[in-house]
């Protein structure tokens, strides 16, 4: 009998894992009948939004196969999908499972999985191995749809299953995901990275990149409209190279302008921009769309054009500079945010006012300002001449209290206006408070009921918080 259905394993995907996934089902309903009740679920999400797009497709197949969503991570399955651009989002990792197997102990029945970014490491792997033998599960960024697979080898076999890919140039389509939001919507255009900024991690954990097809795309986003989503955020480490390596290339502003004929879609959004990839379509088309938030989030890293070389950026102070005026006169609304890197090896006192000077020019909206994390196996983790902490820790103070001042103004510029805003959820704090987000995507809270959740709506921006606002709805 076993053999029997050994026999049927389809090789193509996704029928193979439409296939593990009842065969799942059968192992879970035993646990369920065991348990007396159904085994319950939790996947924790680390880093960025690919990640949590990464979820939402391993919770679609969880759920598929019979797991019922827990409150917190008291589960019967807990699934860490990790991230590891920055050494402190791996030390987040390696604490909580200190917890974990201590619940374990007192909980043997219960399955821990690990995936995402770390998984990718093979230092990683082989402390896993010899330290954290109560991990079930652990696979990586390439194989992530052969979930139900994996699942049910760790019904079928004893002791730790691995299964970690180098690369791949596969992508995997239509397998279940179940959706954080009802309204909004990531969508995968591009897996990979092919930039190799000396400091990033990324390109040796999520691989080469990868473009999907445009028609799959679009057929992606017309179902998700279908299904009751107005706003998409097209996710890639590099959203401006998308479609380079197609069998027929496409551009990145050619894609938007196909997303933006769809009926029923109210908003597209997209994540990450390199500045050197940024093309003059792009910045025309962002003007004349109707649909795309006034909003780019476009990481200087650093101001200084002999960090930005060592970095291998490919551009330098002024390129970005004349990159944000030409945005700004096309866009004239536009938000814009950064990632920005302070303390960077051999990064100077002038280099960084090199920064700061880009920052005060810009005013950004928002920034991200992360300290230098050493990364093995990068370039820059071999250059000797780090910045002492100190020194760091004082340029980080600085930066922070600029950008947050230019955040603060910015917002407070825009007080007293009227602005469509897509309702997201019932504030937390306060029940009688929803909280929405403008196209640049600002956030708003105002007196409102749970009805108008996935709602866009006019409202007006009373009160500036800083960086957020109180509002009232426009009728
Ligand atoms: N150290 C600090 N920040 C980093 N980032 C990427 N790698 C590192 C690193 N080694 C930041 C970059 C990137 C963001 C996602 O994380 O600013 O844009
Ligand atoms: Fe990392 Fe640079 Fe790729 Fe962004 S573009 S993921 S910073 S290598």
């Amino acid at each position: 009998m076993e053999n029997k259905i050994y026999e049927q394993v389809p090789q193509e995907e996704p029928q193979r894992q439409f296939y593990y996934m009842e065969k799942a089902k059968g192992y879970v309903n035993a646990l369920a009948e065991k348990l007396g009740r159904r085994p319950t679920f939790c996947v924790t999400t680390f880093g960025c939004q690919m990640n949590a797009r990464d979820s939402e497709k391993l919770t679609g197949i969880l759920e598929t196969i019979g797991y019922e969503a827990a409150e917190n991570e008291e589960a019967d399955f807990v699934i860490y999908n990790t991230c590891t651009v920055r050494e402190n989002a791996n030390n987040k990792v390696w604490g909580r499972l200190g917890y974990l197997s201590t619940y374990k102990k007192h909980h043997p029945h219960m399955k821990i999985a690990l995936c995402g970014c770390m998984m990718q490491e093979p230092e990683v792997i082989e402390k896993l191995r010899k330290s954290y033998r109560f991990v079930d599960l652990i696979f990586g960024t390439h194989n992530i749809y052969k979930f139900a697979e994996l699942i049910v080898a760790t019904f079928e076999q004893k002791g730790m299953v691995i299964d970690i890919w180098k690369d791949t140039d596969k992508i995997v389509e239509d397998l279940p995901v179940d959706r954080k939001y009802s309204f909004k919507s990531g969508v995968n255009i591009m897996f990979g990275c092919n930039n190799f900024c000396s400091y990033c991690i990324v390109p040796y954990v999520r691989g080469r990149e990868r473009s999907r097809k445009p028609q799959d795309i679009i057929r992606e986003i017309e179902h998700l409209v279908a299904d009751g989503v107005v706003e998409i955020m097209l996710l890639g480490q590099n959203v401006n190279s998308y479609g380079k390596n197609l069998d027929t290339p496409v551009t990145f502003a050619e894609l938007l302008q196909e997303v933006e004929k769809i009926e029923g879609l109210e908003r597209i959004r997209f994540m990450t921009s390199h500045p050197k990839d940024l093309s003059d379509e792009l910045i025309e088309v962002m003007g004349k769309s109707k649909k795309i938030c006034k909003h780019l989030h476009l990481p200087l890293q650093s101001g200084s054009s002999r960090i930005l070389k060592e970095m291998n950026r490919h551009y330098n102070k002024e390129q970005y500079l004349t990159l944000v005026d030409k945005i700004r006169k096309a866009v004239p609304d536009i938000a814009l945010t950064t990632d920005i890197i302070v303390g960077f090896p051999g990064e100077t006192e002038e280099d960084f006012l090199e920064t700061m000077d880009v920052v005060k020019r810009v005013r950004y909206d928002s920034a991200f300002t992360f300290i230098y994390s050493k990364r093995t196996g990068t370039p820059a983790a071999s250059i000797k001449e780090q910045v002492p902490e100190d020194v760091v820790k004082d340029r980080f103070d600085r930066l922070l209290k600029e950008v947050q001042a230019d955040a603060a103004e910015r917002a407070q510029a825009l007080t007293g206006r009227t602005e469509s805003v897509l309702v997201e959820e019932v504030n937390e704090q306060d029940n009688h408070l929803v909280t929405g987000r403008l196209s640049n995507n600002f956030i708003v809270h105002f007196p409102g009921t749970k009805d108008l959740v996935g709602k866009i709506i006019n409202v007006k921006l009373k009160e500036c918080k800083g960086f957020y606002f109180y509002g009232e709805i426009v009728e």
